[in-house]
């Protein structure tokens, strides 16, 4: 149903790309993904662009953007969750802070769906009124309606929470470290554009539903998230009862961490697993390969937007090497040093050349 708003925020990020490549200027690679990804989830849940170009309520998205701002910075030093040590040590310690940016997040994600509560009482009922598709807070107005004591107003302030958290980060580094990968091996850069080139051709952009049909960039995104896992030890799982795990007894109660960058990155699992070679998943079944490959985790708990990840990675990514070729800065190799936070961001963000493609120059006009 919002596929459209998607389509849209990657026709933005493409104009943008195509200032810049006629600026000829580098192009802070970390923002871009990181606006594109933001716009599309918030337009998603709320129907509110607070990034970029077209930001109507300026107030409104500056608050907005202070508010993630501090959710990043404070989930990256919240290390203290997973090593408790650390804890009674008095490293980590961040409850006191996150007790105050929670209340300023539940005060703005209330007013969100206030707003929604206006629009939703003006017309009712779900689905898409006058051509618009609903957001989600009307969908889960909807809902409330119908079944009041689940879908409270904290209900719905946690989802849109969650998914701004979990949904945003994630995909936004997913793409920036593929980018890094493919400007360090332009041998892969050309055969995924070649790829699109004779799937898709040059008069339209490629969409979401082409990705089934472009086997090599899916390779390409699984060698990423091999390499460069968004969720690197999941996120902390709980024992609810006593229970054995590959010989190891769990009592109940115990947090488990399943260290994933740890087996993506196992000799012992891959052959030259410190390669970028996507040909590697060329004809695999599955892309979970025996749970060697876990990027979005498993099972109940595993991560509910690997579909629309894979979708808005594949298309975001397929979309910019579609329309322009790409240069590293400087000439040198990109640095790959990973830095600190729980999605495992680079430690430099990615400065890139994009030059547009004069075989798309007729796509990029209508653009
Ligand atoms: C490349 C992008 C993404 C990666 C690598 C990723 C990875 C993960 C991982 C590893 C987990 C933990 C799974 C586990 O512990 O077994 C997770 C959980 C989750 N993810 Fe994602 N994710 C991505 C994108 C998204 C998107 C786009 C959304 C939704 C908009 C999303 C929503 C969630 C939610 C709500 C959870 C928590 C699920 C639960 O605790 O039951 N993720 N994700």
């Amino acid at each position: 149903m919002l596929h459209g708003i998607r389509v849209d925020e990657i026709r933005s990020t493409i104009r943008a790309l195509d200032r810049a490549s006629e600026e000829r200027r580098p192009v802070d690679m970390k923002t871009v993904f990181f606006e594109l990804t933001m716009n599309a989830v918030m337009r998603m849940i709320a129907g509110k662009r607070y990034y970029g170009e077209n930001v109507e309520e300026v107030e409104e998205a500056r608050r907005f953007r202070e508010i993630v701002t501090d959710t990043l910075r404070l989930a990256a030093s919240s290390i203290g969750d997973f090593l408790p040590v650390l804890r009674w040590l008095g490293v980590g310690g961040v409850e006191k802070r996150l007790v105050e940016l929670q209340r300023k997040r539940d005060v703005f994600m209330q007013e969100l769906v206030e707003e929604g509560k206006k629009r939703f009482g003006s017309y009712g009922g779900g689905g898409e009124v006058e051509g618009k598709t609903k957001t989600m807070i009307e969908m889960l107005l909807a809902l409330q309606e119908k079944e009041p004591d689940y879908y409270t107003d904290a209900m719905i302030r946690s989802l849109m929470l969650v998914l701004l958290i979990a949904g945003t980060d994630t995909s936004a580094g997913t793409l920036e470290w593929a980018l890094s990968l493919l400007l360090n091996n332009p041998h892969v850069l050309k055969k995924a554009q070649t790829e699109i080139d004779n799937h898709i051709g040059q008069n339209r952009l490629i969409d979401e539903s082409d990705i089934a049909n472009l086997p090599y960039l899916r390779c390409v995104i699984n060698e990423t998230l091999r390499m460069y896992p968004a969720g690197p030890l999941l996120v902390p799982h709980e024992s609810s009862e006593q229970c054995t795990v590959g010989g190891y007894r769990v009592p109940a109660g115990t947090m488990l961490l399943v260290n994933v960058w740890a087996i993506h990155n196992d000799p012992k699992n891959w052959d030259d697993a410190k390669q970028f070679k996507p040909e590697r998943f060329e004809g695999v079944e599955g892309y979970r390969d025996g749970f060697r490959l876990m990027p979005f985790g498993s099972g109940r708990r595993g991560c509910p937007g690997e579909g629309l990840a894979v979708r808005m990675v594949g298309s975001a990514l397929g979309s910019v090497i579609q329309c322009f070729d790409w240069e590293r800065v400087g000439g040198e190799l990109v640095d790959m040093t990973e830095g600190l936070g729980l999605s495992m961001p680079r430690a430099k963000p990615l400065m890139a050349y994009c030059k547009a493609r004069p075989v798309v120059a007729n796509l990029l006009s209508q653009i």
